[in-house]
């Protein structure tokens, strides 16, 4: 028999049948099973949710009154409104690209951790804790509204045993800020971050060897590694994500591509929901971009012109567009020539234009030299220095622009 119940009569041996309220409050991706596990009830208890299904013939029963979970349920709901209005009194005051950097440093080695963890116990078929994915998509979230630069610059460099699990989470970033960018509402921006996380969960069953491998897949391996965004969606739809979330449907899609000659379904144009499409951009930038022990990301200005020609063909080109309009025309990182001759990286765009970022100065080409390293945001006025083009750091055998992006941040 179904019975609503509080949470605070929960008992372990109770089936939990479904948990009340939206899907994204819920502690646990999984919606049905079993209370055995002390440790479950004790995230349940923490978690936003106030009452639940048990189904008493599946497990054991407890004693409730209906009248008591509707006031609890009317209390809650005063609850929500309070906790929004003091959110929205939360201010989150902008920060400097260099105090930021200090912070997002900190946020994405401990959501590179959780994310290592979430998988491994969803590959072990144990319930994903998703107060701790919504926490995640918390910090990174707010780093970026302080920010939008640091965290998703320094998400690029990446260590070969972290690189999945740091491209999710550089994947959650840059889905959210694309996400805020279209406008979507706050629940819909932190289920895209949600969805970024969780993308590749399928590559948790592909053997580390073959994820990793350095160079050519052979025919067999591509086909495993193919298999990853079905593997992924059973996984999901195991832990209970709901069969019509953007989660799933990203993770589904991620790969299919504009003309039809992506995997696994070989959807085309519109049958790739906007989602869907926001994570194939945002998934193809992040693994360009990055750099890895083998090998140096692309320049992030020449990616963006690159991944340009492919819209369309690849990507949507609303989406796209969105996405440089987040990024900047020269994201921070991008080597770039000013026409004075001096070649200077990016450190953050500025407020005025996508075209005029703050750079930092550091060689003379003129003079074939190095130079003293300046900072000047080439939007102010009376700023007689532009952006003449995009340099290729490997052809002036550059390979640590990212240090002279973030300086000291990089020590360990
Ligand atoms: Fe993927
Ligand atoms: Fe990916």
């Amino acid at each position: 028999m179904l019975k609503k119940i509080r949470v605070e009569d929960l008992r372990l041996g109770v089936y939990i049948a479904e948990f009340c309220g939206s899907w994204m409050d819920h502690p646990f991706w999984r919606t049905r099973f079993l209370l055995s596990d002390p440790h479950d009830l004790k995230i349940i208890r923490a978690s936003h949710i106030k009452e639940v299904w048990i189904d008493s013939a599946k497990g054991k029963d407890v004693g409730c009154t209906r009248e008591s979970a509707s006031l609890d349920h009317r209390k809650s709901g005063v609850d929500a409104q309070l906790e929004k209005a003091a959110d929205m009194r939360h201010h989150l005051p902008p920060t400097t690209m260099e105090e930021e950097l200090l912070q997002a440093k900190t946020i994405l080695h401990l959501s590179k951790n959780a994310v290592a963890e979430m998988f491994s116990e969803a590959r072990m078929g144990n319930a994903v804790d998703m107060n701790v994915a919504w926490n995640i998509v918390e910090q990174i979230s707010n780093s970026i509204v302080r920010n939008p630069s640091a965290l998703i610059s320094l998400s690029r460099l990446k260590k070969l045993d972290e690189y999945t699990y740091m491209h999710s989470v550089a994947v959650s970033a840059l889905m959210m800020a694309l996400a805020r960018e279209l406008k979507f509402d706050d629940a819909q921006v932190k289920e895209a971050g949600i969805a970024g996380l969780m993308h590749d969960l399928g590559k948790s069953d592909i053997p580390q060897e073959i994820l990793n491998k350095p160079g050519k897949l052979s025919d067999s391996e591509f086909e495993l590694m193919k298999s990853h965004p079905q593997r992924g969606g059973q996984t999901l739809l195991a832990q209970g994500v709901p069969g019509d979330s953007a989660t799933l449907d990203v993770c589904l899609h991620h790969h299919e591509k504009m003309d039809g000659s992506g995997y696994p379904y070989g959807l085309v144009g519109d049958q790739i929901s906007i989602p869907a499409k926001m994570g194939a951009v945002c998934d193809v930038y992040d693994a360009i971009t990055s750099n890895r022990p083998y090998r140096s990301g692309w320049d992030p200005s020449i990616a963006l012109q690159k991944m340009m020609s492919w819209t369309g063909n690849h990507f949507d080109s609303v989406v796209f567009h969105a996405f440089v309009k987040v990024l900047g025309i020269y994201p921070a990182g991008s080597l770039v020539r000013l026409s004075s001759g001096k070649l200077a990286v990016v450190m953050e765009q500025s407020e005025g234009s996508l075209l005029k970022p703050v750079v930092r100065t550091f060689y003379s080409v003129n003079r074939a030299r190095k130079i003293s390293p300046v900072v000047m945001d080439l939007s102010r006025p009376g700023c007689d220095e532009s952006i003449i083009q995009r340099e290729d750091p490997r052809d002036w055998d550059l390979t640590d622009v990212h240090a002279l992006c973030f300086g000291d941040v990089l020590d360990d």
